[in-house]
């Protein structure tokens, strides 16, 4: 008998703090027209300084996720945790979720894909069910980016592309049902040799003291990038992920109902669109209102486009990402 990874559900949860292009060129030499211009963001979300970290992100979003699939915490066998700005440099958020949920002693685990984390969580999760090790799963992305962003002309360049924000899913193991839904195919890469090209090095145990004052001092303690590298890499990447899983499954590009893509940049997007010949309601964006929310992006909007009525059961969807290490990736999922 067929068995799928089938997704009850998803949602998301952003903090309330709006910070617009408009409110950074207060802090930093920068404008709203550059910034539309180059990345299509108008506005992020920011944490306030109540917020206790990523898990409080992934908790909200979480539970909102359970209370949609009518599940409660001790239903979950399984937390999969895609985060590159956990809580403590250890243990990961995916215990600490397990203890915020009240779940019971399950196996908890962090995947550090950045950017990918969504396309890899479900990959992973995919594999659990179909091994069956695990037949309800929670697959968490959240980021709290914000506190580690030079906010300043000196890190304008990284500043004014990432936010905060969450997005859940509940993953189901099912057998049978006659529907094909579910997690249908999954491609996944990475290329280390890309690795400093988007970063960030400190705190690390490559660097010999770990951390100073002095690397405070001299500003080595935010991410770096050299943007316009990882924008033809992931442009390419993000081709070639597409091209392989439609080729795999003797799909093409028209065949699938929407694309939700990784939100790195609205221009990425768009000339990955083109390049398949898609018109703009096949691909899914919200890049304007969120930034680059990291592994967050895609379930953040999963979880619009449901709520938009442009994601409906029976779609076909084909997710894409590429981001540090570099890692890149797809999944095609029958909703
Ligand atoms: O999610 C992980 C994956 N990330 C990505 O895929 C991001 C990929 N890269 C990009 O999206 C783009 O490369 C950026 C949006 C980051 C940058 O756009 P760009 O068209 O590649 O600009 P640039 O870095 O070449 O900078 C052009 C100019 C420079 O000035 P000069 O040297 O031409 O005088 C920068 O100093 O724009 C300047 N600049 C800014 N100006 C105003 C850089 N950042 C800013 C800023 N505001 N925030």
């Amino acid at each position: 008998m067929e068995l799928r990874a089938q997704i009850r559900s998803v949602a998301h949860y952003v903090p309330e703090r709006r910070v617009t292009n408009d409110d950074l060129s207060q802090l930093m030499d920068t404008s709203d027209a550059w910034i539309t211009e180059r990345t299509g963001i108008k506005e992020r979300r920011f944490v306030d300084t109540t917020c206790a970290g990523t898990s409080e992100l992934g908790e909200r979003a979480a539970r909102l996720a359970l209370a949609q699939a009518g599940w409660n915490a001790q239903d979950v066998d399984l937390i999969v945790m895609a985060t590159l700005s956990p809580d403590l440099y250890f243990p990961g958020v995916g215990v600490m979720l397990q203890q915020k949920l009240g779940c019971r002693t399950i196996p908890a685990l962090d995947i550090r894909a950045q950017c990918s984390g969504l396309v890899y969580g479900l990959s992973v999760v995919d594999g659990y069910i179909k091994s069956r090790q695990a037949k309800k799963v929670l697959l968490v992305c959240a980021e709290v980016q914000s506190p580690v962003l030079d906010l300043t002309t000196r890190g304008r360049d990284m500043a004014v592309l990432f936010g905060d924000g969450a997005g859940a899913m509940t993953i189901e193991a099912v057998e049978g049902d006659g529907s094909h839904r579910g997690i249908l195919d999954s491609f996944l890469g990475s290329d280390g040799s890309g690795a400093e090209v988007l970063c960030m090095k400190l705190p690390g145990t490559a660097t010999p003291g770990f951390i100073s004052a002095d690397d405070i001092q001299q500003s080595r303690v935010h991410p770096s990038m050299d943007g316009k590298l990882v924008f033809k890499n992931a442009v390419t990447r993000l081709l070639e992920t597409a091209g392989t899983l439609l080729k795999r499954n003797n799909l093409t590009p028209e065949q699938i109902d929407l694309i939700i893509p990784h939100q790195a940049n609205l221009r990425i997007n768009e000339m990955v669109r083109t390049q398949l010949g898609l018109p703009p309601e096949k691909v899914f964006n919200n890049i304007q209102k969120y930034g680059n929310t990291t592994a967050a992006t895609i379930p953040i909007c999963m979880s619009e486009a449901v709520a938009e009525g442009r994601l409906k059961r029976g779609d076909l969807v084909l997710t894409l990402a590429f981001g540090a290490g570099f890692t890149w990736g797809g999944n095609l999922i029958r909703w």
